[in-house]
């Protein structure tokens, strides 16, 4: 890699791990624009059940939500990471709005192109609303609210299940470290359950997974030069109810070698071997009050889908000091 002063922070992770054993992807390797667009495609999928359970508790149960960032109706500011194009908060955004209580929306993501498109649809459907779009980073535009406002964060869409739990737990105590106590922390979970349906969520027959898994590949090939031959390679998901988590793979159907022109690397394949593309936890209520006592919250509130699939988690930043006066369970969400 010596030979290549230009690659991006991305492309270098992607290469790293290919150099491990077992091999590896970054997850966040899926979201070029074809990827983001096969992304869009599996949250219309008929398994693919997070996108609408997280759509319906959003669409039933805001005013909970809303009562609980604003009890006393200080204005607020919704902080949302990875909000991508916008089109999941805008109901949310346009029943808040209805209501007259005063609140701006910071969406914050890393495509200034899916930005673009969220704030044309901002501007069309609620043209009263003050939204302050941020590219890039999380953390590193990260401002104090204006004028007493409180901050609300949201990361939805179980975007915190391709991290391990550790990885998880540092994330959050990240956010956390950026607010002030009182502040609150919206998160989309998807929740354990039957290991058929979770299968079903990663492994659908329409095939949109696979291609979306196949993608990093086709990238791989156009980015770094690389050779893959898609087809040559297979989709293969698994979820295991010890842990509850779902991983997907990619599998070498025979013995290959892969090389890059931008790169001087080369990668061997026996038949059968995998590369770990994505883990996507799932979560149960015992495991989230924990996440969020190991960061510095204490969880409000816990709405579920009518189904009992998935789950719409408040927390609220909490006094450092007060952690350790916590007894687990205590703060019964
Ligand atoms: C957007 C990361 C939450 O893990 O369920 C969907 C991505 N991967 N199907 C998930 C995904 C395969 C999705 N997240």
């Amino acid at each position: 890699m010596s030979n290549s002063p230009l690659l991006d922070e991305l492309s270098l992770r992607a290469l790293t791990g290919l150099r491990q054993t077992p091999k590896r992807l970054p997850s966040m390797y899926f979201y070029d624009d074809e990827g983001s667009r096969l992304f869009q495609r599996i949250m219309c999928l008929p398994g693919y059940y997070l996108t609408e359970a997280e759509r319906e508790i959003l669409a039933h149960q805001w005013p909970k939500l809303l009562d609980a960032f604003t009890p006393d109706g200080r204005p607020f500011e919704l902080i949302e990471l990875g909000s991508g194009d916008g089109s999941k908060t805008l109901e949310l955004c346009a029943a808040f709005d209805k209501t007259g209580v005063d609140f701006s929306y910071v969406p914050v993501d890393i495509s200034p192109h899916a930005l673009g498109s969220l704030l044309r649809a901002f501007d069309q459907r609620l043209p009263g609303l003050r939204v302050q779009a941020r590219t890039g980073d999380y953390f590193s535009g990260w401002r104090q609210p204006g004028n007493g406002q409180r901050q609300i964060v949201m990361f939805m869409g179980s975007n915190l299940g391709n991290m391990p739990l550790d990885e998880a737990r540092a994330f959050l105590n990240q956010i956390r470290s950026h607010m002030q106590e009182g502040d609150g922390l919206l998160l989309g979970l998807d929740l354990m359950k039957n290991p058929h349906t979770l299968l079903a969520a990663y492994n659908d027959p329409e095939g949109v997974t696979a291609a979306f898994n196949l993608n990093l590949l086709r990238r791989l090939n156009r980015e770094l030069g690389m050779n893959f031959k898609l087809d040559r390679f297979s989709h293969y998901a698994c979820y295991s109810p010890l842990d509850g988590t779902a991983r997907s793979f990619l599998v070498s159907l025979d013995k290959q070698t892969v090389r890059s022109t931008r790169v001087d690397l080369q990668f061997q394949f026996e038949p059968g071997e995998t590369i770990y593309t994505e883990q996507s936890q799932k979560y149960s209520p015992a495991m989230i009050r924990q996440l969020a006592q190991d960061s510095g919250f204490a969880p409000k509130l816990h709405l579920q889908d009518g189904q009992g699939r998935y789950c719409v988690s408040f927390w609220q930043a909490i006094k450092p000091e007060m952690v350790r006066h916590m007894v687990p369970n205590a703060s019964q969400a």
